[in-house]
């Protein structure tokens, strides 16, 4: 059964992008601002999660989360960690959480710019990288979540047998997907057709589909 999140409304104003300062690494500012999502070091999972293990798959910018919360529910025994940097969101979709009772998902407020460093190494089976903002200008790459310093906390923190899911709308960021992965070299990877992909569909995704854009999708794992 898909959860209905369309029964919470959504935060008034809405925002695209929060202030640009928090898509950078905090220790590349010269000041971090009140407005900066907290630097966590370590997490306590009895906090997120109703088993209190540790997650097995995170969902990096999740968003509305719809995604997150329909995999979570057809995979109760798995728990799944949706990470995202807009706080009205994460309050919103912690409340769909609480009130679908959906005890294996958890969103954080956190800017991925700062790495993983509540996540162990090698403990996590999947990681989704959905239509992350695409940040296309040059002047805005910094911006980007994806570069070589994410790389390697993703390589630290995936499984050996563990997947990465990466999906954009924009070619110009799917190739420099392929390019940066390409640079990478730590990860094999290849385009992932739609029978391979079977994953619910996410927020960003449905949009597309609705309004017949493209979108390009790529799974990576560990040579
Ligand atoms: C285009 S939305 C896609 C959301 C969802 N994955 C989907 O497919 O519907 C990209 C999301 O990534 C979040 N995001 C961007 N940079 C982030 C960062 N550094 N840390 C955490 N979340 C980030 C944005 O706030 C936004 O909600």
């Amino acid at each position: 059964m898909k959860i209905d999140s369309h029964k919470y409304p959504l935060p008034k104003r809405l925002r695209h992008h929060t202030s640009a300062n928090v898509y950078a690494a905090a220790d590349s500012l010269f000041r971090i601002p009140d407005y900066y999502p907290p630097l966590l070091q370590s997490l306590d999972w009895n906090e997120c999660f109703e088993n209190g293990n540790e997650p097995c798959a995170i969902d990096v910018g999740c968003g509305k989360a719809k995604f997150l919360f329909d995999y979570a529910e057809q995979n109760r025994e798995r728990n799944y960690l949706g990470i995202e940097v807009r706080k009205p969101l994460v309050d919103w979709a912690s409340n769909v959480i609480k009130s679908e009772k959906i005890p294996n998902a958890s969103v954080l407020w956190y800017s991925v710019a700062n790495g993983f460093p509540f996540i162990e190494d090698d403990s996590i089976s999947e990681i989704f990288y959905l239509f992350p903002d695409p940040w296309p200008k040059a002047k805005h790459l910094k911006r980007r979540v994806m570069n070589i310093h994410f790389l390697n906390e993703l390589f630290r923190i995936l499984k050996n047998e563990g997947k990465i899911y990466i999906a954009t709308d924009l070619e110009e960021i799917h190739q420099y997907h392929i390019e940066i992965l390409t640079e990478f070299e730590k990860f094999h990877f290849h385009l992932a057709s739609q029978d391979e992909w079977r994953l619910p569909i996410t927020n960003k995704e449905m949009f597309c589909l609705e309004k017949k854009i493209e979108t390009y999708k790529i799974i990576a794992g560990k040579k």
